[in-house]
């Protein structure tokens, strides 16, 4: 596990953040077309803050948080100076918000820094304060084998592919365990093979299908085996 420090993510964002930003926001776009009854969005250790931009540029009131202020600053004033988005520098284990500040709260490859479960329970406890309706985590998936030995060997040259997988079962204990109130647990696929229907007029998609392909990627996730499932989604919807 890497030293998961604010001067590693200062540095480390500096060789990654321009790829992040390439990337498409596919845990924003997912979000968008799933909840039907949201306004308010909290995304925590954002980095490059990709996906909740792509909700404030749709509509939401969205804030991106991380604790890495020189990344969000540059983020803020020089990349994004018209951004909609709200930033906050804020620790997830410490959020500086009010209770049920946001209807939804997620995250996005962050739980994967932290090999003890004592420090998920406790930030797990804290987004449920700050959130009024759901959690939202999405994790690597521990059973796509090919995608686990990618890393390790990535890892070799940058500590930011030092990361926790986890398998469903372990992301959906880890919510239980940390005692927070909720009404149901869902466990969804996510990403994988389906994702290179986001690029460009991609020949395997049919083209009348293009225009909806936001909507139909999350679906087409789902009929993937778990072996070849690159994240997993795990909703957690609050009991308040
Ligand atoms: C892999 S990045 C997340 C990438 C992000 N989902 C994106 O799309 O750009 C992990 C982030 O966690 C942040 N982080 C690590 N520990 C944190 C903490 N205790 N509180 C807030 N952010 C933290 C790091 O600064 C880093 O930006």
């Amino acid at each position: 596990m890497l030293e998961n420090t604010e001067d590693f993510w200062s540095e480390s964002w500096m060789n990654h953040i321009e790829d992040y930003l390439d990337a498409t926001p596919r845990a924003g776009i997912f979000i968008k077309n799933y909840f039907k009854d949201i306004n308010s969005v909290l995304e925590v250790a954002g980095g490059s803050c990709r996906d909740s931009r792509y909700l404030a540029n749709n509509g939401y009131k969205a804030t991106g948080s991380d604790f890495d202020d020189k990344t969000l600053k540059y983020l803020k004033e020089v990349k994004f100076p018209n951004d909609k988005l709200n930033y906050s520098k804020e620790n997830a284990f410490d959020l500086s918000f009010n209770d049920d500040k946001f209807d939804l709260i997620f995250h996005n490859g962050f739980f994967i820094y932290f090999d003890n479960n004592e420090s998920l329970n406790t930030m797990l406890k804290e987004q449920e304060r700050v959130a009024k309706k759901y959690i939202v985590i999405f994790v690597h998936n521990k059973e796509n084998k090919k995608l686990v030995k990618q890393f390790k060997e990535l890892s070799q040259n940058d500590d930011l592919y030092k990361i926790r997988f986890f398998d469903k079962d372990e992301i959906k204990e880890i919510v239980v365990e940390s005692g927070i109130k909720y009404k149901e647990i869902k466990i969804l696929k996510f990403g994988g093979f389906f994702d290179a229907f986001y690029k460009k007029r991609v020949k395997k998609l049919p083209n009348v299908l293009y225009p909806f392909r936001k909507m139909i990627v999350p679906k087409l996730y789902q009929l993937q085996k778990w072996e070849n499932v690159e994240r997993i989604c795990c909703i957690v919807e609050l009991d308040k």
